[in-house]
């Protein structure tokens, strides 16, 4: 009988600009896995729910003055303390499915200028996903989508500029999606490559090593 702890669950992260589909396609896959029995999880960055999430949440809506490394490092804090929940939810057999995480971190601050290995620096050794599902598509095309909310980053040249830097941040775990395609076929692809990467996951160790 194979113990319990040798298994455990995949992460699967899904980035891109706003309003490229990473919610909607978040919210479907925990859906599907959850109804075909997979132990699931979902889980967002920002987590809003939390201390610095509220900064941030605040800094968001108001866009209030802080120094731009200040924010930047309250983004890779509020990773930070979600690290041990996520490792334990992992190790625990449960697949993990996470909406923005330490890619968006970067593209945000470096399009804002900050050097590239620095806005990388603080995130190094925090988990790594197994997969990165990244919903790429121009601002003009994102902007369509009901326009913009009224939060910070939500302008066109900016989010065009985050692109930019999310293209230089491409690993081998990076699956580049047309977000123009419809949520059902997207869909289809993201639900058969999880089940794959769930399965590959299930012997091998968690990795801890982001950027390292
Ligand atoms: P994100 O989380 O990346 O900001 P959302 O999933 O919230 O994006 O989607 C933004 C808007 O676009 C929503 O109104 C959503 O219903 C719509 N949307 C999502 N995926 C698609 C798609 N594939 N085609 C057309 N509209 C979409
Ligand atoms: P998010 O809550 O995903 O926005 P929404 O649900 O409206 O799509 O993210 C809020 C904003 O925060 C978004 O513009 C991206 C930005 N962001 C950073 O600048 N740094 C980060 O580390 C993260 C996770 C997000
Ligand atoms: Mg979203």
């Amino acid at each position: 009988e194979k113990s319990k702890s040798s298994i455990r669950g995949a992460f699967i992260l899904f980035e891109g600009c706003d309003r490229a589909g990473k919610s909607t396609q978040a919210a479907k896959l925990f859906e599907s896995l959850d109804a075909l029995g997979v132990p699931v999880k979902l889980w967002k960055f920002p987590d809003r729910t939390t201390l610095i999430g509220h900064m941030i949440d605040k800094y968001l809506k108001s866009g209030h003055d802080l120094d731009d490394r200040a924010i930047h490092l309250l983004f890779s804090a509020n990773r930070w303390e979600c690290k041990s929940v996520m490792k334990d939810i992992l190790l625990d057999g449960t697949t993990l499915i996470v909406d923005r995480y330490a890619y968006s971190g970067v593209a945000y601050s470096a399009a804002k200028d900050l050097e590239l290995e620095w806005c990388k620096s603080p995130d190094i050794g925090l988990l790594t996903p197994d997969i990165v599902f990244f919903m790429d598509m121009k601002a003009e095309e994102a902007a369509k989508r009901g326009g913009f909310g009224e939060e910070l980053y939500e302008k066109k040249e900016f989010q065009e500029k985050v692109r930019d830097v999310f293209m230089l941040l491409k690993e081998r775990t990076w699956e580049t999606l047309d977000a123009r395609k419809s949520v059902t076929e997207l869909y289809e692809h993201i639900g058969k490559m999880s089940l794959k990467i769930i399965q590959e996951c299930k012997g091998l160790p968690l990795k801890e090593d982001l950027w390292k």
